[in-house]
């Protein structure tokens, strides 16, 4: 058996496992002890992933033997959809599944979220194991099950809390991922440090050239700090009552910029956060909550990296108006009170209610471009 990391998610309820190292898909049957005894197998894709990672899902369906189907979706955003989700459902329901019924989700976070939700539905609940293939989805969206589609009213507004029974990060399948993506997962990455750990830090200044060329011993570190930060939160407030909301640092602005580009390739998630990182950054130290020295520290990572991080290198212009708006279009915004979360310093962050919108407009007056 190959060698690998494990930790482990602890809920209230129950506990799951995140195994990471390479080449694990192979090893699927030792990672899920009950692999054997599930009814159906049924892997969910993208058309992106099928093509990219043809080996890996060759090698499920091998080991899953007669048990095996798949369903392939359409890559993107547009695929967490109601249209989707049936088309999802009834094409598993068609296959007579049962309760022992496996779903295993290949692929980035769109496919991790409507498997997850599927799996919440389907029969009131099959199990469901994520494989995710983006760097973004191995450092976040696989892990702290929140599931989702998304509605003409906004991201992410139809969807449930919904655990996997385990977690399989395999990092030779982010080999073929477009340097753009690796960037937009570098995003939660660097959040990650600045949120809580500032030796995370130390460790993305010496090694973030070698993270975004993907070398094995520091991608594999990389994602393993990066899922005990994000587990360790998820274990201390499962549903996003208090302390989880920390993990927003950079998308109420992050949110408002993909909200203003339509959700399109113009800005994908993890460059929006990076540039709303970079304004909640600056806020701290406009409200008076810190000194640039981190805002500094910041950019000269990312200039060094030569990942952009303010609006205009992505030709995005927007009045602070209209950024206000969107805002407050963020699911998050309760009551109308806009809340951010901003840093007094290395994992030093405070949830901040800005009551005067005066107050934010001049701001982003100042400091939009
Ligand atoms: N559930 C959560 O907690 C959570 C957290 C963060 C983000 N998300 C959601 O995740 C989604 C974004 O995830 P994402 O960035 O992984 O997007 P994605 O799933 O759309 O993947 C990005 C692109 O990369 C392709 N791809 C995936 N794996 C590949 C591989 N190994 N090689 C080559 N191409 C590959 C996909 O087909 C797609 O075109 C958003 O919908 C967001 O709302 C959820
Ligand atoms: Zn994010």
């Amino acid at each position: 058996m190959k060698k690998f990391s494990k930790l482990n998610v602890k809920l209230k309820d129950y506990s799951y496992p995140i195994f990471i190292g390479e080449n694990l898909i192979s090893e699927i049957m030792d990672l899920i002890p009950k692999f054997e005894d599930y009814s159906k197998i049924i892997v969910i894709t993208d058309k992106v992933v099928l093509k990219n990672l043809f080996q890996s899902y060759k090698k499920i369906e091998r080991l899953s033997k007669k048990k095996f189907f798949s369903v392939t979706l359409p890559s993107g955003e547009k695929t967490k959809s109601f249209q989707h989700l049936q088309f999802l459902c009834e094409k598993i329901l068609k296959e007579k599944i049962d309760r022992d019924a496996l779903l295993i989700c290949l692929g980035g976070g769109v496919i991790g979220d409507i498997t997850g939700l599927t799996a919440n539905l389907l029969l009131r609940g099959v199990d469901f194991i994520q494989i995710p293939t983006t760097l973004l989805a191995q450092v976040d969206s696989s892990v702290g099950g929140k599931t989702a589609i998304n509605s003409r009213y906004g991201k992410n507004l139809i969807g449930s809390f919904n655990q996997p029974k385990a977690v399989i990060i395999s990092t030779e399948t982010l080999k073929k991922l477009e340097k753009r993506q690796v960037i937009s997962g570098y995003a939660e990455i660097l959040k990650y440090s600045l949120i809580s750990d500032k030796s995370f830090f130390g460790f993305l200044q010496k090694n973030g050239k070698k993270i975004l060329s993907l070398d094995t011993a520091t991608i594999i570190k990389t994602i393993k700090v990066s899922c005990k930060i994000k587990s360790k939160i998820v274990g201390k407030d499962e549903k996003e009552k208090g302390i989880r909301e920390i993990l927003n640092f950079g998308h109420t602005f992050g949110h408002a910029i993909e909200s203003f580009t339509g959700f399109s390739k113009k800005i994908f998630h993890g460059e929006a956060v990076i540039l709303g990182m970079y304004l909640a950054l600056k806020l701290s130290n406009y409200l008076g909550l810190c000194d640039t020295n981190i805002i500094n520290k910041f950019c000269i990572h990312l200039n060094e990296l030569k990942i952009p991080y303010k609006l205009r290198d992505y030709k995005i212009k927007i009045s602070p108006l209209n950024f206000l708006k969107h805002i407050k279009f963020d699911k998050k915004i309760k009551n109308n009170k806009m809340k951010f979360i901003l840093l007094q310093d290395f994992a030093k962050p405070v949830a901040y209610v800005v009551k005067d919108e005066n107050i934010l407009n001049n701001f982003l007056e100042k400091n939009l471009f």
